[in-house]
Order: C-alpha cells, then sequence, then structure tokens
C-alpha cells in the first residue's frame, strides 16, 4: 500500500511540475491596430452614412459561415488581418464604431472605399486622416483604462498594419478628370506617398514602432477594371492600371527604407503583394485554383459589374458554385482563400519573400535573422515553418 501511495504521489508530483512548465507565461502577443480600406475593413462602413457601393453587410458576404451573419467584410468569409490576428493568438480584432468595443487586443479603423487623400470618395467614407484621429480617442480611453504607463506600453509594442491606396488611384484619380487636369500620375502618386509618408510619422509620433504593409496588387486585373480595358480583345488585365500599383509600390518601399534608417525603433514587414498575386491570377491552376480572372459574385465580363448581392445599381448578379476555386470574390476584392494565403506568407514568409521583419518577428518581439544566426543554427532547427 505504501508503495503504491509513493507512486500516486510520484505520478502528482510529475503533473504538478508539468503544469507549472506548461503555464509558464508564453511571451505575449502585441496588440494590432488596422488603418485601411474594404480590404480590412471589418464592419466600419456599417455604422456610417454611406452609399450601397461601401457596404458589403449582407449576403452573400460571409456566405462561408465562420461569422454567423455577413458583418460588412468585403469577402466570402474573412480577411488578412483576421488570420493574422489568429497567428498573433488575439481575439479577432473589433471596429471602431462597433458600440462598446473593447481596445485592449487592439482595434480596425478600415473602412470600404477609403483613400489616403481625404477627397478620395470623400463623404461616403473614413479616409486614412480621420482614421488617425479615431486612434487618438482610443489612446485617449486606453490612457483612463490602463493608466499612462500601461497604455504607452500598449501602443509602443502594438504592431499597426496599415493597407490603403487602391482607392486614391481607382475612384480618386482615373475616374476622376478634374484631377487628372491638376496632377500628371507622377506628382499625383507623390502626393499620395507623401500623406502616407506624413501619416507613418505621425502614429510614429505617437509612440508607435511596428509596422506592417499590404502593398497594392495588379489594379488592372480588378475585374472591374479588366472589364473595361479598352483593347477588351486581347482579354488582359489593363496594364496602364497596374503602372499605378507598381509606381505607388516602388516609392513606398524607398520611403520604408529610408524610414527605417532616420527614424529609431521603426521596424516594418512588407512584401510584394503586386506579384504574389499577379502569380495566381496568372497561373491559378498551379496555386490550387480554378479561375484567376472571373468574379465569384457579380455579372458581366468577368464579372465586372459591381452587383454582387443585388443592393447596388444591379440588382442581378451571379454566385459562382466555390468561392475557394476563385481568385476574385467580388469585382474587386478577393477571396477568404487569398486573404489566408497572403496571411500566411506575412506571419513567417522567408526572408525572399516578406521583411525585413515578418509579422511574427513583429509581435513577439523576435529580432531579424542575422548571417551568423544561419550559420550557427544547431543542426536541425527550422528557421522558417
Ligand atoms: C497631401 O495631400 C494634399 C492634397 O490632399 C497635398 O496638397 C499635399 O501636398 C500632400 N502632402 C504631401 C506631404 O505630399
Ligand atoms: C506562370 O508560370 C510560368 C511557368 O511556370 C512562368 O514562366 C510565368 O512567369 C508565370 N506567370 C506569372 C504571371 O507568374
Amino acid at each position: 500500500m505504501a508503495g503504491l501511495n509513493f507512486l500516486n504521489m510520484f505520478a502528482a508530483l510529475l503533473v504538478l511540475s508539468f503544469r507549472v512548465a506548461s503555464s509558464l507565461p508564453e511571451k505575449t502577443s502585441s496588440a494590432l491596430f488596422i488603418f485601411g480600406d474594404s480590404t480590412v475593413d471589418p464592419g466600419n462602413n456599417n455604422h456610417i452614412n454611406t452609399v450601397p457601393d461601401m457596404r458589403a453587410d449582407y449576403k452573400p458576404y460571409g456566405q462561408n459561415g465562420f461569422f454567423q451573419e455577413p458583418t460588412g467584410r468585403f469577402s466570402d468569409g474573412r480577411v488578412i488581418v483576421d488570420f493574422i490576428a489568429q497567428y498573433a493568438k488575439l481575439p479577432i480584432i473589433p471596429p471602431f464604431l462597433q458600440p462598446s468595443a473593447d481596445y485592449t487586443s487592439g482595434v480596425n479603423f478600415a473602412s470600404g472605399g477609403g483613400g489616403i487623400l481625404p477627397h478620395t470618395n470623400q463623404g461616403a467614407v473614413i479616409d486614412l486622416q480621420t482614421q488617425l484621429k479615431y486612434f487618438d480617442e482610443v489612446i485617449k480611453s486606453l490612457t483612463e483604462k490602463l493608466g499612462e504607463a500601461q497604455a504607452k506600453e500598449l501602443i509602443s509594442n502594438a504592431v499597426y498594419f496599415i493597407s490603403i491606396g487602391s482607392n486614391d488611384y481607382l475612384g480618386g484619380y482615373l475616374i476622376n478628370p478634374a484631377m487628372q487636369e491638376i496632377y500628371i500620375p507622377e506628382e499625383y502618386v507623390g502626393m499620395v506617398i507623401g500623406n502616407l509618408t506624413q501619416a507613418i510619422q505621425v502614429l510614429y509620433g505617437k509612440g508607435a514602432r511596428k509596422f506592417g504593409f499590404l502593398s497594392l496588387c495588379p489594379l488592372g486585373c480588378l475585374p472591374i477594371v479588366r472589364a473595361l480595358n479598352p483593347k477588351a480583345s486581347e482579354g488582359g488585365c489593363f496594364e496602364a492600371v497596374s503602372g499605378f500599383a507598381l509606381a505607388h509600390n516602388n516609392a513606398l518601399k524607398a520611403v520604408l527604407t529610408s524610414l527605417e534608417h532616420l527614424l529609431e525603433g521603426f521596424k516594418y514587414c512588407n512584401s510584394d503583394f503586386y506579384s504574389w498575386l499577379d502569380d495566381r491570377i496568372h497561373n491559378a491552376s498551379t496555386y490550387g485554383f480554378k479561375d484567376g480572372d472571373n468574379a465569384c459574385c457579380g455579372s458581366g465580363p468577368y464579372g465586372g459589374v459591381y452587383s454582387c448581392g443585388g443592393k447596388r445599381s444591379t440588382a442581378e448578379f451571379q454566385l459562382c458554385e466555390n468561392a475557394d476555386d476563385h481568385v476574385w470574390w467580388d469585382s474587386y476584392h478577393p477571396c477568404e482563400r487569398i486573404h489566408e494565403q497572403f496571411a500566411k506568407v506575412l506571419w513567417n514568409g522567408p526572408a525572399s519573400s516578406v521583411g525585413p521583419y515578418n509579422l511574427e518577428n513583429l509581435f513577439f518581439d523576435k529580432e531579424k535573422l542575422t548571417i551568423a544566426d544561419i550559420v550557427d543554427a544547431p543542426q536541425g532547427v527550422q528557421l522558417f515553418q
């Protein structure tokens, strides 16, 4: 009997020590603040006075059922920041305008149709400058709730994810003859990038240090733009429109490199969303998609008529059988599967496709890998999962 008790006790001790070991606090994640447009809007536009084009809070948006109801996301399900929050072990980050949202894991200010410049879709969206003003309200509220020291710590430790710019070129310039008369394309790109740079500096001034960026995709391949290509018979993307995205991305890349040198402690994650999506559009089957050209939900050529859901100017629309087969969900926006795959690249993709930091580095404060780390790494250690 005594022996058995001893064994039991030994087993209990073992269990106990395991519990102690596994309850050692894991390095906690950073909060996540999101600024942007429909690529990352979690439903802020449901709460503003806007037009049907800028809303997605009705079926078949959200049809894959991850969320019980359509949330306002411009996707068949989740968007990229939902996956990033999951990998960072955070809850779903709430829309800023959701009543009584809890800000302690971060908050999402993004607004479908929103631009870097205030004139883009003015009156129907929350532009970047207004999103920055809302961030001031959040800082105030966090300071009241947590005290100044803890709020400051949360803000400097947080990751700031920015996905915005497409609307400045599409709605703000290409279908806006007045703008085209004032600015030649190069000047306009310079102005958009100038205002984005200012926004980054404003955030840095408020204590932000860690940034993630979703660069612009090939805008000329959006089904809505492809359908407008004057060389429609060629069936290709509208290259002149994609040119704006390329110019924007190149300029952003240069700005980020110099900010890294100018601003102490500024760390960022960027990646080439343009080439990544271009590959999937042109070689869909290589990546497990059946269709890289046509919207799953919409009407007309390429599904380029922005009618998904039938609540905008056109009531008729078609819906494909399986959204997972498609790169594009509606005339402007990719499917959840694209969001998920790209979130994975940003999270822990190799230095050849994301950098200088990946998001995992930023959230869990890992340092950039150096050549020495790679050479010194013990055998069998996987540097990239
Ligand atoms: C920001 O945009 C405005 C137009 O909205 C422009 O006048 C200004 O020069 C831009 N700022 C920078 C730094 O480019
Ligand atoms: C598509 O794949 C082919 C062959 O694998 C490659 O040569 C081509 O560059 C790819 N096209 C794009 C746009 O990625």
